[in-house]
């Protein structure tokens, strides 16, 4: 019973062939993520996730070894995000000081707090679906500078309100989550503002491949708990940020032993899959919103992709109706496996994990037996409490 929702699940999965490049060294170089490693690990309150083991679920699905990185407890904000929001912001912080203050700043000066007095007169600016938002409306409270969020209809008033708790002005804009982006890129444009942005467009960069570094942390993390490289890593995407900062992680820790990049989006937003099928970075439409509020992009980063081209090896998109029993098999675990707070956009990777297991043509597809060992990233915690509390008390 517990498992017949993955059974009965559509996923769709597309085999990339072109794939094999530099991407994942030339684009987030080393320095890149040793810069953004060094900084955050700085941070007041800096403390490692967990990387759990769930034996006894990779024992029912007849798999090695499952590893979850729970991003739960990042920072106290919910969710992984708080790496690469509030880091991106702070070297906006540090260009624009530098400049106006006509020396070198140091970025641990800005984050120390000793600057905020100028940092408060710069303002920083993004849209999100919440948890990029709450990072860096958490990181301009800490380094002292000014917030602007743009969210979408369809965000919710609680993750509007945290937002709001980090002291952001949030300006809630009719339309999608590429609506909300527009918005913000063209009320920064008239204000001076920064964009910090998770996502990259011709002529911007450096904001989102600051975002991506600062997940380098996660990957660092998860490799520094493991003695061998996983063969596989499940990596949800929205724009593709986060998939392509992991991805080039593993490629530069574990070499040639990397393990296979398996992208999972939701099937109503699958703009990485579409991108893979087209050989190049592609817009879907999004006709309705998925649950994965935070993977409801019809836009992929084209930095991010540029990576995903090089790296990503398998796509899968997945349906709505395997999230709440995943969210529930985690928070009431089989056997002795850990007990695990995880969101909706959170648990997309294991979810996936678990129907492509258990349908014969997936599992053979990818490879999947007693010998793997899968790494899956689960990049939020509780991010909505309403919503949360309301999926555990729904029945699979
Ligand atoms: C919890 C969570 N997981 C995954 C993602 C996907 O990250 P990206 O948009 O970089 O692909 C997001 C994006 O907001 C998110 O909030």
């Amino acid at each position: 019973m517990q498992f017949s929702r993955f059974d009965a699940a559509a996923l769709d999965h597309f085999v990339a062939t072109a794939h094999g490049g530099h991407g994942a060294w030339t684009i987030l170089t080393p320095d890149d993520f040793t810069r953004a490693i060094a900084e955050i690990s700085g941070w007041q309150g800096y403390a490692p996730t967990p990387l759990h083991s769930l034996p006894a679920l990779a024992q029912t699905l007849s798999l090695g070894e499952i590893l979850y990185k729970h991003e739960g407890p990042r920072f106290g904000i919910g969710s992984f995000k708080a790496l690469g929001a509030a880091y991106a912001g702070l070297r906006v912080l540090q260009t624009e000081l530098s400049k106006r203050l006509g020396r070198p700043i140091w970025l641990d000066t800005i984050s120390s707090g000793s600057l905020a007095h100028d940092a408060s007169t710069v303002t920083l600016c993004s849209a999100t679906d919440g948890n990029h938002g709450r990072s860096l409306a958490w990181g301009c409270q800490r380094f002292g500078a000014a917030c602007k969020i743009y969210i979408h209809a369809e965000v919710s008033e609680g993750r509007a309100q945290i937002i709001r708790d980090f002291g952001a002005d949030v300006i809630r804009v009719a339309g999608n989550y590429d609506a909300s982006v527009a918005r913000a890129r063209a009320d920064a444009d008239a204000n001076g503002w920064f964009m910090v942005a998770d996502t990259s467009w011709p002529g911007y960069r450096q904001p989102p491949l600051d975002v991506m570094a600062g997940y380098g942390l996660m990957a660092d993390e998860a490799c520094r708990a493991m003695t061998t490289a996983p063969t596989h890593v499940i990596l949800q995407g929205g724009v593709g940020g986060l998939a392509a900062a992991v991805a080039a992680y593993l490629r530069q820790y574990w070499g040639d032993s990397a393990p296979r990049v398996v992208v999972v989006e939701p099937t109503l937003a699958p703009c990485l899959m579409a991108s893979a099928r087209a050989n190049t970075a592609t817009s879907v439409n999004i006709a309705s919103e998925t649950i994965m509020a935070g993977l409801s992009c019809g836009e992929p980063s084209e930095l991010a992709w540029d990576i995903l081209a090089d790296e990503g090896r398998d796509y899968l998109t997945i349906p709505d109706s395997i999230i709440g029993p995943t969210m529930r098999l985690l928070a009431r675990p089989l056997g002795h496996d850990p007990r695990i707070e995880g969101g909706e956009s959170g648990v997309a990777g294991l979810a996936a994990l678990i129907a492509a297991a258990r349908q014969p043509a997936h599992r053979t597809a990818l490879n999947l037996g007693p010998t793997s060992r899968i790494l899956v990233i689960g990049s939020e915690g509780i991010t909505d409490p309403a919503i949360y509390a309301d999926i555990m008390e729904q029945t699979d």
